[in-house]
């Protein structure tokens, strides 16, 4: 068990991860690490190593399902990435990305829709917005249901706001104002997608609550990666992602020395075959 998610747990190893770990964690001023994970055995893998928050993001759209964004992404599609991650942890933290459509027409739709992921096993819901959501974060955590809000870039938004830095200049009151708003409605973190590290540094000492930064720098209290993109299984690098491993290599050779073997009849020899 690695040390990072001893210390989230205070010693205790036995239990998942809670919002209050998270809390706690910014109040003694300890960074935490989240990825996303869409299927039980990377969500185990990532519980062994010590991950302590697994967010199963609509980014499956791009990563699973073979959309070219996140916007066709439904709760049939998240259903059953939420119940393998759940089923393939005991730890972290599991956190279900609300997709688009889900939760934006009220905040009845919002409790419907986040009660069958928590009814799953989620521990958590993630949405994205500001003002335009405040009634749903407010009516979802008075239901005891924790919410992670997500401002700056926010994928979903991607045909009226593009994929560009958010943040910027006057716009950067806004961001923070909304962040502000998310954490009184009570919200127990806010991810923070492509803004100025600058103003992530801000918003992270005004927030009591822990943000976490994609492409924000440095100054967030926790960061978030795309699994894909983390371990270099995604066929383009990105700025915001630092490629920890190159998966898409090692993968590539591992099924082309087999699809080789299986020509030139080397496998299956003895050692994989039943008398
Ligand atoms: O869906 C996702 O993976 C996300 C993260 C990038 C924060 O929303």
């Amino acid at each position: 068990m690695s040390d990072d998610l001893k210390t989230l747990y205070g010693g205790v190893t036995n239990r998942r991860v809670s919002t209050r770990d998270l809390q706690d964690a910014k109040d003694r001023g300890e960074k935490w690490a989240m990825l996303t994970s869409y299927d039980m055995l990377t969500a185990g893998l990532f519980d062994e190593v010590g991950i302590p928050v697994l967010l199963v993001g609509d980014s499956a759209g791009n990563n699973v399902l073979g959309y070219e964004t996140t916007v066709p992404v439904t709760m049939e599609d998240m259903i059953p990435l939420v119940r393998g991650v759940v089923r393939g942890t005991k730890r972290p933290l599991v956190v279900a990305d609300m997709p688009f459509g889900s939760y934006q027409e009220s905040p009845a739709q919002a409790l419907r829709n986040a009660v069958i992921f928590l009814q799953l096993g989620a521990q958590a819901v993630k949405l994205e917005g500001g003002a335009r959501v405040l009634p749903q974060v407010q009516l979802l955590a008075e239901s005891g249901i924790p919410v992670m809000g997500h401002l700056g870039l926010t994928p979903q938004s991607v045909n009226a706001i593009g994929y560009r830095v958010q943040g910027r200049g006057e716009a950067a009151h806004q961001l923070l104002d909304d962040a502000l708003a998310l954490q009184e409605a009570g919200a127990f973190a806010v991810v923070l997608e492509v803004v100025p590290a600058d103003l992530a540094e801000r918003v992270t000492k005004e927030l009591d609550i822990p943000t976490i930064g994609i492409g924000a720098g440095p100054g967030c209290d926790a960061q978030v990666l795309v699994w894909t993109d983390m371990a270099g299984l995604t066929p383009k690098g990105l700025k915001l992602a630092k490629q920890y491993a190159d998966l898409r290599t090692v993968l590539g050779e591992a099924a082309r020395a087999y699809a080789d073997e299986v020509r030139g009849g080397q496998f299956p020899g003895p050692e994989h075959s039943f008398s």
